[in-house]
Parts: C-alpha cells; structure tokens; sequence
C-alpha cells in the first residue's frame, strides 16, 4: 500500500462500480422514478430527501446538502480515508489497486514494528495495573477520581510503574525493539549509553487512532508532581494536529452519532463517558487545527467547543472558531460551551449530572452568535465609525468561508447589526474578488444563471457525452471570464474519460472549491428537454467563440491606437474583422 493511486484508476473504477449498489448495501433505497430515495444518513429527517442518481453516479441530499460519488459516500458513511474508500470500492469488484512508484507517500516499511510494539506495551501498562506490587496505590487513584472498572477498561487505562528501566527490562534486551521503543518515544537515550523508561510512575491513557491501534500514550502523576500530563512526542505513527483523544471510542460506543464535544483533557473525555456522555473527544493538549475539524465533521455534522469561560478560554474559542469557518459547509454545525468559572467538563458533569450537561451542550452559543458577539464587543455600534470598523473586523474572516447559505445569513446579521443594507454589504465584504479595471477592454461575462460558461458546464454535467462533438480548444480558452478555466479542465477530463458520469468527474476536485461549485451547478433545474440538450451546448460554445473573439479584436484595435500592432498582429486582427463582416460579394 504505497504510492499514489493513478487517477486514470480511479477515473475507471468510478466508471465500473454502481453508487446506487454501494449505497444500497448500507442504506436501503427505494426506487421513485430514474433516481433512488431514502431518509438521509447524515441527517436526522422523517420524509426522504436523500436521492442517488444511477445515470449521474451521484447522491445528493436536499435536505442538508450531503453529496458526492460512490468514493465520498463511503468516506463519510463508512468514515474511511480517501485511500481507503478506493481500497473499498476495489474490493467490491475484485480489483487490485496499483501504485504509482514516486516521491509520493511510501510507507516506512517498519512502521507495522511501530504499531505491533506499541500494542506490546500497551497490553504492558495494562497488566501492571492489575499486577503491579504498587498497582493498588494507582487503583485507589483512579477510584478516588470516581472512575469505575469498566471505563478504565473501554478507555484501556494502564500503569506504569516507578522506576528508570521497567519498560526496559520488559522489551529485554531486543536492540530493535529498543530502538523502536525510542523512535516512539517510550525509551529516552542516556548520555552515557543505553536507556530509560520514559512514562514513570503514572497513570497510562493509551491514545488510539481511528481504527483503534495505539499510536501513543499520555501518563499522568497521582500526586502534585510536575509534569501533570506527560505525552509522547511526534513519532512516525503519532501526529498531534490530526489525533483525537477518544474519537475511536466515541465511534465505538455509537452507530450514529450526531455531534461530538470537544474538551481539553483526557479525564475530561473519560470522566464524561462513565457518566454515559460517550461523544467527547480532546486535542492532545494542542489547538484544533484544521485537520481536527475535517476529521470531526467527516465524523459528525455538529461540534460543540467545550472552553473555560475565562479570558484565556475565550481567547482559545476565538482560535478555534477561526479555523473552524473555512470547513463550515452547509449542513455543518459549530457551538461553544463556555464552563462557570473554575470548572472543567470532569468537575461539571460530577456536580451537576449528565442530564443537566448535555442541556447545557445543547443550549451552548452558535458559531454566528459568538462570532457577532465578539466582534462587537470590540467596537462602538453605536457610531458610524465603530459600525464601519465592524465591518472591516468581520470582512477577513467571512472572506474565508465557502459560500454557503451560512455564510449568507451570517451576512445578513451582521448587517442588520451595522445598520447598512445586506446587498451593499454583500459588495463591500467580497469587493476586489470581481472588481476589474476599465481599461484596456476586458471580458464581462453576465454572472446571470444563463451565461454560456454556466450554461456549457451545466450541460457536461448533465451529459459528458457532449465533450465528444466539439473539437478542443475550441477556441475561446483564453477568454477572460470567470469559470472558463474550470470549463476548459472539464472539457479536458471528459475527452480524456469519455465515460465519467457526475459522481466521477467530482473526483478531480476532491477537497476544492470548485468540487462544491460544480456540484451546486449540477443540481439546478435545466428545464431543457434531453433531446435539446446537443444543440443547446452547441449555441453555448459557439457564443463563447463569438465572444472571445470580440473581445480579441476590440483589445487588437486598442492596441493598434496605443502602440501599433506587429505584422503577425494585423494579419490575426485582419481575418477576425473579416470573420465578422463575411464578404457578401
Ligand atoms: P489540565 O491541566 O486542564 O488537566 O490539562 P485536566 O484535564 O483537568 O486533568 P486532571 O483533571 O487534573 O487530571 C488539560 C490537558 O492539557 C494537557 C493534557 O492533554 C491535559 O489533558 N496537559 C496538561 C499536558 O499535556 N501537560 C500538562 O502538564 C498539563
Ligand atoms: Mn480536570
């Protein structure tokens, strides 16, 4: 499993597969017309709005905007990785999945000694907590901070005892392994030679990736010693920015789950689930990063930020709803928890009880709320002055979100908050995105539904045989208009894949923009009959072609005025006026 997967691959297995089976399997569809329909399985909804194409190789939601092929439904049903969802679809095929050789991810061919060395120690660290001499001081511990057997077992809790070389003498003297042992972290060198056990005399939380292999541990002191928490450090098999404390057994403990909360220590996680809120998870004393977030929204469609309710907490909320608008698509969920003074979710949940947290989880403040809120505390709204500043303090950060109807309605509050009109804000916010200079002559392509880029593009969508009957170029690529660029990639992928449908051709933008653009295009209403659909895409690029040209002989006359033109010039400004003015002669 090395390499990158060629994208011809994908583009073919995409082809041989059926979304409609690969979703069948895991929701049961019932037919309504050429599509398929069931409740949505990322949303909660009683009247089917969930619809899989098989001619387009697509789903979509209309509910929550879920969509995407065969490979993002597994992604986010079956919560795998890119790789691994085409490992998948493979399978179900019976086809190998090659390789291509390259710089491109190779696995380290002993990390497999990583994994089955930590799964060692881990069983280690647990049997010492059972057999350990001292191992009573550390069940009192755990007793004592009112966790039971069981979540100490489901959460793997384990001992290390005191001492330098326990760890040590476990591994013997296998050089391999101790070197292992120390490129994860587990085994410190000594100056002088050998090595020492890292995690000593602490309570060991083992942390697990999404398929429940540890990939590291964090250990925490009984008494007041400092450190209080002691972590591995990055190794081959453990990235912070990306892991989460608890997530495997959030997903363990549910088949659906709805919203995650995210807290800031590993107690705080285990606390919460022997009170049975299961659904916590903690960055691994890091902020959330952006991995974090995809990885929680692949997972979830709401997360609730659980943060002190003092200023450093505030300050961390502010952090994380910063990385948290650009993944905030529709149908995505973010809100905060701000805890009363001196607690954490531990201390809470024991005070006040399960029933009365997961309100407060519920009642906790929306992304838009804190958003406006924070922002306004920063500024006087009652002068024109502080409403304009208001504005300019907002205007980055909505920059940065994917346009969604959140992001609409969040203008909207935000200018009903600063008193000026939406649309002027709307302008104001994203002005210097379209803004383009008078002269010399440029392109202006109406931004209307029926501008003939859209119109092209919606039509390939519709049906990607229609690539075949135009010549490419065709002739009008260099034309200065938004989405000629992305008309001109499509028209070369499905020269390239002929057969790709909808759900395939998404694949070339997996994780971009244009992915979510092109898939909102794809569900307006066409209105056209599907015999018409040939002439019409025909009408759409010839008017480009016209267009293009146009805009090539006003700039070629401009030119001529400002500078004069060169020899090959004239003659291409010569056939484009004759081109227009067919001799009639
Ligand atoms: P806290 O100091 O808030 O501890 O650290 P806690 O979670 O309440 O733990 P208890 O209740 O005292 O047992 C929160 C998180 O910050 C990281 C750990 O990930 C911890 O869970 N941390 C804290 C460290 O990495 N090292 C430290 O020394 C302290
Ligand atoms: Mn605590």
């Amino acid at each position: 499993m090395s390499g990158r997967i060629p994208q011809s691959f994908i583009d073919d297995l995409i082809n041989r597969v059926d979304i409609v089976e690969i979703i069948d399997a895991r929701v049961p569809l019932k037919k309504a017309g050429r599509e398929y329909q069931a409740c949505c399985p990322f949303h909660n909804e009683k009247t089917p709005s969930f619809t899989v194409s098989p001619s387009k190789q697509f789903y979509h939601c209309f509910g929550c905007g879920a969509h995407g092929s065969a490979v993002g439904f597994l992604m986010d049903y079956d919560h795998l990785e890119f790789p691994e969802a085409i490992e998948e679809l493979a399978r179900s095929i019976g086809v190998e999945v090659p390789r291509e050789d390259g710089p491109a991810p190779r696995r380290d061919p002993r990390r497999d000694d990583h994994y089955s060395l930590l799964e060692r120690v881990d069983r280690y660290y647990r049997s010492q907590l059972r057999e350990h001499p001292g191992a009573a001081r550390a069940v009192d511990y755990l007793k004592q901070r009112g966790l039971s057997g069981e979540v100490a077992a489901t959460f793997g809790l384990g001992y290390a005892p005191p001492g330098w070389d326990n760890l040590l003498n476990f591994l013997g003297g296998d050089a391999h392994a101790q070197q292992l042992a120390e490129e994860l972290g587990l085994l410190v060198k000594r100056d002088e030679g050998g090595y020492y056990d890292r995690f000593r005399d602490r309570i060991m939380f083992p942390i697990r990736d999404r398929r429940g292999r540890t990939i590291g541990f964090g250990g925490r002191v009984m008494g007041d010693e400092k450190p209080k928490y002691m972590n591995s450090p990055e190794s081959p098999v453990f990235h912070k920015g990306q892991e989460l404390y608890g997530l495997f057994e959030a997903r363990k403990a549910s088949q659906k789950l709805e919203r995650l909360l995210v807290v800031e220590g590993y107690m705080d996680v285990v606390a919460l689930a022997q009170f049975g809120l299961t659904n916590a998870v903690a960055t691994l004393g890091t902020a959330t990063t952006p991995e974090h977030l995809e990885r929680l929204y692949r997972t979830v469609r709401e997360v609730v930020f659980c943060f002190d309710g003092d200023a450093a907490g505030r300050r961390a909320a502010w952090r994380a709803l910063e990385n948290t608008l650009p993944v905030m698509r529709d149908g995505r969920e973010a809100r905060f928890l701000f805890l009363p003074e001196g607690e954490d979710p531990d201390s809470l949940v024991r005070r006040i009880g399960a029933e009365a947290f997961r309100e407060k989880t519920v009642e906790s403040v929306p992304l838009s709320r804190f958003f406006l809120e924070q922002l306004e505390q920063q500024v006087d709204t009652r002068s024109v002055d502080g409403r304009a500043r208001l504005i300019e303090l907002a205007r980055p950060l909505i920059q940065r979100m994917p346009d969604t109807v959140f992001r609409d309605l969040l203008l909207d509050q935000l200018a009903e908050r600063a008193g000026i009109a939406a649309e002027k804000l709307q302008n104001r916010v994203f002005a210097g995105e379209t803004a383009h200079t008078e002269e010399p002559p440029r392109a202006s392509v109406s931004h209307s539904g029926r501008s003939p880029v859209r119109m092209a593009i919606r039509l390939l969508l519709e049906q990607p045989a229609l690539a075949a009957t135009v010549e490419t170029p065709c002739g009008f690529e260099d034309l200065d208009a938004p989405g000629i660029a992305l008309l001109g990639k499509l028209l070369e992928i499905l020269k390239e894949s002929p057969n790709l449908a909808l759900g395939g051709i998404l694949e070339h933008w997996r994780g971009q923009a244009e992915e979510r653009q092109l898939a909102k295009l794809a569900s307006t209403p066409l209105n056209l009959p599907p015999e018409g659909l040939g002439e019409e895409f025909k009408g759409a690029v010839q008017r480009l072609i016209e267009q293009r040209n146009r805009h090539r002989t006003e700039w070629l006359l401009f030119q001529d005025r400002q500078r004069g033109l060169d020899d090959a010039e004239k003659r291409e400004l010569k056939e484009l006026l004759a081109a227009r003015h067919p001799k009639t002669d």
